[in-house]
């Protein structure tokens, strides 16, 4: 019987075909010793179709690491597009331009480096029409609130990582992540500029989880 993971590669062979570029990104980060934990390939190509079905023209990545789920992004955006991705660690930051800069739409991307929660208010002028959240867990809630200052009515907001192997829903588990995705869910579900879903996943990275929603 194929286990998730099985059903996974299986998918991704399928669905996602092979692409120097974003191979070639999984491969720098693993060379510099970056934590494994970017989106997985089937995954990347729903924030692609995501951006492609909401007509994205301006996102907006918090947590860009080595740059994979940022280039899975702005292979969804049109000739015109923007992408601004945060990141904190200057190390990651130089990593993803290095990858961003061997792809057709790297040009497309700024990268940021710094605290997300220092480069946000920078970006207070500008109106973005997709937001990924996928940087520290802990300060998931904040994350939120910013995304939905700085996007239009008609935006999407998807935030990464909000089941945590089950933590979430662990009444018991006090573990940093899993208090941050209860805070980013709860605030999902109370902030009236939000109307908001949740995903489970498995496969290649686990157990874990998307939150969707739609800016209102
Ligand atoms: N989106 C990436 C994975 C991001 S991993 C992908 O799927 O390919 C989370 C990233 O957030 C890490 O690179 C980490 O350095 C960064 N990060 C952690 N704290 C941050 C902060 N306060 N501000 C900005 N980035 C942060
Ligand atoms: C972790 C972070 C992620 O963004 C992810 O997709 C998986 C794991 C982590 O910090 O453990
Ligand atoms: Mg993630």
């Amino acid at each position: 019987m194929p286990d998730e993971e099985a059903v996974d590669a299986y998918l991704a062979r399928l669905l996602v075909p092979e692409d120097p570029v974003l191979t070639g990104a999984l491969e720098a980060s693993a060379a510099a010793g970056l934590p494994p934990i970017a989106v997985s390939p089937l995954q990347g190509k729903l924030l692609m179709l995501l951006a492609r079905l909401s007509g994205a023209r301006r996102v907006l990545e918090i947590g860009t690491l080595g740059g994979y789920s940022t280039l899975w992004l702005a292979l969804g955006l049109p000739d015109d597009g923007r992408l601004v991705t945060l990141e904190v660690d200057p190390r990651h930051a130089g990593i993803a331009r290095a990858s961003l800069d061997r792809s057709p739409r790297g040009h497309l991307v700024e990268v940021r480096v710094g605290p997300a929660l220092e480069t946000l208010p920078h970006l207070a002028h500008e109106v973005f029409d997709l937001v990924f959240v996928d940087a520290d867990k802990v300060n998931g809630a904040h994350y939120l609130d910013w995304a939905l200052r700085l996007t239009r009515p008609g935006a999407l907001v998807v935030v990464d990582n909000v089941v945590r192997g089950g933590r979430v829903a662990d009444p018991a588990s006090d573990e940093p992540s899993a208090v941050g995705s209860r805070a980013v869910l709860a605030a999902m579900a109370e902030d009236p500029r939000i109307e908001a879903t949740a995903l489970q996943t498995v496969g290649a990275k686990g157990w874990d989880g998307f939150a969707l929603g739609l800016r209102v």
